[in-house]
Formats: structure tokens, C-alpha cells, sequence
């Protein structure tokens, strides 16, 4: 059973899922008064839960997309972003709301937004499901965040700990002896 290398729990799958018809209405909101329909670009793959907990909340047509990005290898950030899938729809004059599991030191996101500008893109906006506000060494912050979190290591809900516990339905901080 992975749930009992999980130390403690942080957010429980019911708070998540609350949020999450929150924020897609706030984002609905806020598209349908700029009278845009952006595309939504989910990072792989942290993303993918927490994109398809929002996504089905949204009543615009939506066209959806991934790519995949990394930046980490293990609990460390090896502060180099790569580009490792690419995406298949065009996001010349899109707007595009880009969904991210997790702002951490904040350079995957910079590098994104600045890649989809340079595709060009005419706005380019950010939810991520959580924010680890104390780690950020780029200024960069999410246009739309789920929840803030400490700074300790997260799994859960998309994320992981070397490609593990990505399916647990809830946000928690892994036991010590796992990681050291
Ligand atoms: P950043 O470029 O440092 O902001 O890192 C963003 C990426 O690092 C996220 O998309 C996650 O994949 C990974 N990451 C950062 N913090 C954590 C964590 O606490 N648990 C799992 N993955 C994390």
C-alpha cells in the first residue's frame, strides 16, 4: 500500500475537488469577460488529475493539449528545463492557460510562458493546483492557485517522488526514511 509511506496528509481529495469548481469558475469567469477561449496546455505529468478535475467543470468548447517539460530528478531541483514532448495544437495567436501540478523554484513556468510568447502566443496564463511560495528563486507567480503549501517535499494528486504516488487521490508529505 503506497497511502502508508505517507506521513501525513496535507489535502484530502474532498478539499481539492472544492476548489477545483472554484477555480474553473473564477478562470470561466474571467475568460468569458476578456472574451477569449484560450487553449489549456497541462504539463506532464503532474497535471493530469488536477486537469481533468478542472477541465470538466469549464463550459467553453475546450481544446486541450499536453507537453512535457522537466526540470527534476528526484526531491532536487536540477535547474535545467527541457523540453521532452512537444505539444500538437498551434498556439500562434491563442491565448493559452497553462495547468502545472506544482510552482516550486518557479523556472519550469518561466520557461514555459516564455516559449509559448515566443511561439506566439497573445497571453499566456497559469493555474497550478499548488504554490510553494518559500522555494521561488525566479519571479514568477501563477495566475490562478489551488492551495499554498509548505515548503516540504509533496506527493500525491499528479505528483511524485521518483515517478511513485502520483494516484493517491489526496496531497500528502512522504515518511523521511523514503526519500533520505
Ligand atoms: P520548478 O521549476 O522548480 O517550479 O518545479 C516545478 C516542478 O517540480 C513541478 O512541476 C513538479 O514536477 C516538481 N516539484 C516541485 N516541488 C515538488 C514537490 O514537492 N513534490 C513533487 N514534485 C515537485
Amino acid at each position: 500500500m503506497i497511502s502508508s509511506d505517507i506521513e501525513k496528509v496535507l489535502l484530502t481529495e474532498e478539499q481539492i475537488e472544492q476548489r477545483c469548481i472554484e477555480l474553473a469558475q473564477q478562470i470561466e469567469r474571467d475568460y468569458e469577460e476578456e472574451g477569449t477561449v484560450p487553449i489549456i496546455v497541462g504539463l506532464l505529468k503532474g497535471s493530469i488529475p488536477f486537469m481533468a478535475e478542472l477541465i470538466k467543470r469549464f463550459t467553453f468548447p475546450c481544446e486541450i493539449d499536453f507537453m512535457s517539460v522537466s526540470s527534476y530528478d528526484g526531491t532536487e531541483s536540477i535547474g535545467d528545463v527541457r523540453i521532452e514532448k512537444d505539444m500538437d495544437l498551434s498556439t500562434k495567436s491563442r491565448s493559452v492557460l497553462v495547468v502545472e501540478d506544482i510552482v516550486d523554484t518557479g523556472r519550469t513556468l518561466a520557461e514555459v510562458k516564455k516559449m509559448f510568447f515566443n511561439k506566439g502566443a497573445t497571453d499566456v496564463k497559469i493555474v497550478s493546483l499548488l504554490d510553494k511560495p518559500d522555494r521561488r528563486v525566479v519571479d514568477i507567480e501563477a495566475d490562478y492557485i489551488g492551495f499554498t503549501v509548505p515548503n516540504e517535499f509533496v506527493v500525491g494528486y499528479g505528483l511524485d517522488f521518483n515517478q511513485k504516488y502520483r494516484n493517491l487521490p489526496f496531497i500528502g508529505v512522504l515518511k523521511p526514511e523514503i526519500y533520505e
